[in-house]
């Protein structure tokens, strides 16, 4: 037999294959028991038609496998034909939380005015939380109705204005800090409150520092989050500062002339500030005669929630992905 001209008649039948009914029906007549080319090789004689009978068979098999896998592609193909001019799937892309997004805003802010960036911690000890801060022993903040007391000595951290005693027992002075991160207090959960916000806490330390420093620095900081704005300063108290001021802005709404969100009065409330306290620099070995500072703390939720007029606080702890992906 010829192997050669058996070899090229299959390949020809198999390309000429419609379906795998008739590519089975091929592998039956060229491969099978009883072909032609099995009989062959079962009454081979010598060598040489030996290697040309298994080259053709192994030639055959090929081709079938080949012709049976662009079948199977063909047929993918009528079920779901490509159509190369539909537009892609949109794949939606994801984008930084809001707060996160207003954190690192604020970083760059003052980065930008040569602060550096202070990382804080949030589990505390007493001491640096409150008793470096001249906080009274009597205050009511410490009572553990109010703050989370891991133990007697260890708490999550109230405020971030322990970062302040952190930086500053480890570097000498000038300091020119801001520290931003969670903070924690038993608050009830309502549309102002949480009980984990968000605060940023600056800090700066130099000769002759004055609140008319703060006052600018302030200036600076809220027209970059809201557009020029007033401040004004209103007496307050905090007991790591002296004076302590509390600052508003004019409404970003309605730009001082009253409306529902600035509950008519056309300013807004960012957050509290003073002049160092002495007996802070006394807590942390610096010289209260040499040096000033300022330090100022405002909830950062409540400035994003300010910016954006939402109306709730808690929409940042809920993942709603209607309001996540708006930002
Ligand atoms: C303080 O925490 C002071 N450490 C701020 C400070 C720093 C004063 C340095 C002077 C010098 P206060 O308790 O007012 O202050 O909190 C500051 C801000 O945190 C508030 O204005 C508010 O925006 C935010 N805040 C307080 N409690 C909550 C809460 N439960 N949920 C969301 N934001 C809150």
């Amino acid at each position: 037999m010829d192997a050669t001209a058996l070899e090229s008649e299959a390949q020809a039948a198999i390309a000429a294959a419609r379906d795998a009914d008739a590519l089975e029906e091929l592998r039956l007549h060229y491969l099978g028991r009883k072909s032609d080319l099995k009989l062959a090789l079962r009454q081979v004689r010598d060598r040489e038609t030996g290697i040309a009978l298994n080259a053709a068979r192994t030639a055959i098999e090929a081709a079938l496998a080949d012709r049976e896998a662009e079948l199977a592609a063909a047929a993918r193909e009528e079920q779901e034909p490509f159509d190369p001019t539909l537009p892609g799937e949109q794949l939606h892309r994801g984008s930084l939380h809001l707060i996160t997004q207003l954190r690192r805003r604020i970083e760059d802010i003052f980065l930008g005015m040569g602060y550096e960036v202070y990382d804080g911690r949030e589990v505390e000890t007493v001491w640096h939380n409150f008793d470096a801060l001249n906080q009274p022993e009597a205050h009511p903040s410490r009572d553990p109705r109010d703050t989370f007391y891991l133990d007697a000595e260890t708490l999550l951290r109230t405020h971030t204005s322990p970062s302040q005693i952190r930086a500053m027992q480890g570097q000498e002075p000038p300091v020119y800090l801001v520290s931003l991160g969670r903070t924690y207090r038993r608050d009830p959960l309502d549309a102002t409150h949480t009980p984990v916000f968000h605060q940023v806490e600056g800090l700066a330390v130099d000769r002759g520092i004055t609140l008319a420093d703060l006052r600018g620095t302030i200036e600076l900081f809220t027209s970059a989050i809201f557009g020029p704005r007033d401040v004004r300063m209103r007496t307050s108290f905090f007991p790591f500062t002296e004076p302590s001021v509390e600052f508003d802005i004019t409404c970003y709404l309605c730009d001082g002339s009253g409306c529902p969100v600035c509950k008519h009065s056309g300013w807004i409330e960012m957050g509290g500030a003073g002049v160092v306290d002495p007996n802070v620099f006394e807590a942390v070995g610096y010289d209260p005669e040499e040096w000033q500072g300022f330090a100022f703390g405002l909830g950062i939720d409540r400035i994003a929630f300010l910016r954006h007029g939402l109306p709730d606080l808690r929409l940042f702890w809920e993942n709603d992905l209607r309001m996540v992906r708006q930002f």
